[in-house]
């Protein structure tokens, strides 16, 4: 089995290292920093935030949670966006997703500083993106990219399925892989026969967020299948994949925990310190 798996807890510490060394050779100048800003108390935001915080410290760049409340005006956080946006200090800003219904979250997204978006979801970034001609990914679809290259899973010509047609995953994921010449399919939940579409699949890659979607019905023996689900189901997380079910069918597969997840942190970094080097060049 373990040939099998794709392990992002492993290529992410390998980006992790690449990047702290990176900012151990800073000597003359201020270090990169990453501002996230969060309202409210969302559980599952607090445990990504305090992953994203840990990381930050164990590769030496510089962090600020700005924690805000539940209740604030989308003025208000519109004001706190400026003036992060306005800090020289700060290279990339990131506002933690889900949030309150009262915000719209596409007015705060297109309010960041495109020379700040560190997650890539401004729609200047995602145009640049579609053109290929982006320096900064969406951090999942970034950090799928970079394992299966890793892995050296030929994208040319390949066909890919991709479940789920998001704007933070499937859609900028879509535009990335045809940029590498595949052949995309963009399915969904409501997808007419979705288990035939995605077992014609090279790569499957499902971004659906439902727990236990692809059973051996949707695989077959030369595929590679990337989960980006985290679901938390009995007090579990676990994929959109049935992964006990599909192991002994597939070529390769991540895990869920220790798959893409890692991955979206080390790339979220990749893009801080990105961003840091084009305002430094
Ligand atoms: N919520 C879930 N994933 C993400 C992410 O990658 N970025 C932000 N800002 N919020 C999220």
């Amino acid at each position: 089995m373990e040939n099998k798996l794709i392990s992002g807890t492993q290529l992410s510490k390998i980006l992790l290292e690449n990047l702290k060394e990176k900012i151990n050779n800073i000597t003359n100048n201020r270090l990169p920093k990453i501002v996230i800003v969060q309202v409210g108390d969302n559980l599952a935001s607090n445990k990504y935030i305090k992953h994203k915080l840990k990381s930050c410290e164990k590769i030496g760049m510089l962090s600020e949670h700005l924690k805000l409340d539940q209740n604030i005006t989308q003025e208000e956080l519109l004001e706190e966006i400026h003036k992060l946006n306005n800090d020289n200090k700060v290279d990339g800003v990131i506002v933690q997703l889900p949030l309150p219904n009262h915000i719209d979250t596409q007015v705060i997204n297109e309010t960041i500083d495109v020379n700040k978006d560190a997650d890539g979801f401004s729609p200047s970034t995602l145009g640049k993106v579609m053109l290929n001609t982006s320096k900064i990914f969406p951090a999942t679809p970034f950090g799928i990219l970079k394992l299966l290259e890793w892995k050296n899973v030929e994208l040319m010509g390949a066909n890919v399925v991709i479940i789920g047609r998001s704007n933070i995953v499937g859609k900028p994921l879509a535009n990335m892989l045809i940029n590498k010449s595949a052949t995309v399919t963009i399915c969904n939940t409501k997808t007419k026969d979705l288990a035939n579409v995605a077992k014609k699949a090279d790569i499957l890659i499902c971004a659906a967020g439902v727990a236990k979607l692809i059973t051996k019905d949707f695989v077959n023996k030369d595929m590679t299948v990337i989960d980006v689900g985290a679901n938390f189901v009995d007090g579990k997380y676990c994929g959109d994949v049935d992964f006990d079910q599909v192991i002994d069918q597939v070529k390769l597969i991540t895990p869920v925990p220790g798959g893409v997840g890692p991955m979206t942190i080390a790339c979220l970094l990749e893009n801080v310190y990105n961003l840091y080097l084009e305002k430094n060049k």
